[in-house]
């Protein structure tokens, strides 16, 4: 992105749920202000959607994501989390829709300084105005600290938060990526939804032919798509952050769900995916490790201070104390190789 310029890709997914309300009535999502917000009149959503003869795969999958993350956060709604959180929100309308108002929610819209400016004016063009349970908050996720400016904005980092995250996983770098699922896991019983990208190699060739297209098109508003994964790379990126729980939803289950809601899908494969992630890294795992831990090193702990070289780790007896807790620390590894998902 530049950095004081709005992201012009926020606008691909807004014309997409715009063009999904005319011309597929809403069927996969419905968003009574995808066109309000948008600015642009029905004939310019449908010029855009009848730009490419592919166009309608990525309607799919945008209004599919949608839906997924919404339907997502109502069962966390349901289970009791308060707090929501859509990070890169682009003109998602979901705050001005929400029909959890009374159940004193509150939604936190994350997205970078310059596209949360121009939502702002976007949303006071279509007189439409921001809900008492909304509160934004500007983030560069490469520059910023999340944690800090959320929580400086409220945030609750001890109670359990909802994170909607659509769109944006593909244009960050491993390390924010990885960033930001280390900041969600670190919130007992936090779930995020996010979608994500496979390698080309996984796009059918004509869709492959758009992706390339779309690719030179970002470059010249210097924008790009910065990740892609595997799936199996992805499951374990999320293991690794202790997202135990989670359902990995490819193009052909979306399609099979939602495509006959699409008019004029063509056929073709793509590799795109969205995840619902829980954190909850399995408390018998980590009960294990526990326990083996501290038994190798009260054992090192004890045999030092009886042998009077609490502080002497390179003394005979220290030596050996180090050693007995680093075989036992070897072990319990070897037993928790899944960790931390058991
Ligand atoms: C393709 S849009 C998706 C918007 C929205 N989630 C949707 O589905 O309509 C990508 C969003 O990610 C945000 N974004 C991209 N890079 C960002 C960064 N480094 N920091 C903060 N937001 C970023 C953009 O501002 C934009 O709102």
């Amino acid at each position: 992105m530049k950095p004081n310029e709005p992201s012009r890709m926020a606008l691909i997914p807004a014309r997409q749920r715009a063009a999904h309300q005319v011309l597929d009535h809403g069927s996969i999502f419905y968003d009574p202000f995808a066109i309000n917000i948008l600015g642009e009149g029905e004939k310019n959503v449908l010029q855009f959607a009848n730009e490419h003869p592919l166009a309608s795969i990525g309607r799919l999958f945008i209004t599919a994501r949608s839906r997924i993350a919404e339907d997502a956060l109502s069962g966390a709604v349901e289970r009791g989390i308060r707090q929501i959180v859509i990070l890169g929100a682009g003109l998602d309308t979901f705050a001005l829709r929400s029909p959890h108002g009374a159940r004193q929610i509150r939604i936190y819209e994350v997205d970078h300084p310059a596209t949360q400016a121009w939502k702002r004016l976007r949303l006071a063009e279509a007189q439409l105005a921001l809900p008492p349970w909304l509160i934004l908050v500007p983030v560069d996720f490469e520059r910023d600290h999340l944690r800090e400016t959320l929580v400086g904005a409220g945030f609750q980092e001890n109670s359990p938060a909802f994170f909607s995250w659509l769109g944006v996983v593909p244009y960050l770098r491993q390390e924010a990526i990885g960033s930001i699922l280390d900041y969600i896991a670190s919130i007992e019983n936090s779930e995020v939804v996010f979608d994500y990208m496979e390698p080309p190699q996984s796009f059918s060739e004509e869709i492959r032919e758009l992706i390339t297209e779309r690719t030179k098109q970002l470059e010249k508003i210097d924008e790009r798509w910065a990740s892609r994964f595997e799936p199996a790379g992805m499951a374990a990126i999320l293991r690794s952050h202790g997202f135990c729980d989670f359902e990995d939803i490819n193009f052909q289950e979306i399609r099979s769900r939602f495509g006959r809601a699409v008019q004029g899908l063509p056929p073709g494969q793509a590799g795109l995916h969205v995840v619902h992630a829980k954190h909850q890294p399995s408390r018998q795992a980590k009960r294990r490790v526990t326990s083996a831990q501290s038994s190798a090193c009260q054992t090192a702990r004890e045999r030092s201070s009886v042998q009077g070289t609490r502080y002497a780790p390179f003394g005979r007896t220290g030596d050996f104390a180090i050693q007995n807790c680093r075989r036992s620390l070897l072990a319990s590894r070897a037993v928790l190789s899944g960790w931390p998902c058991g």
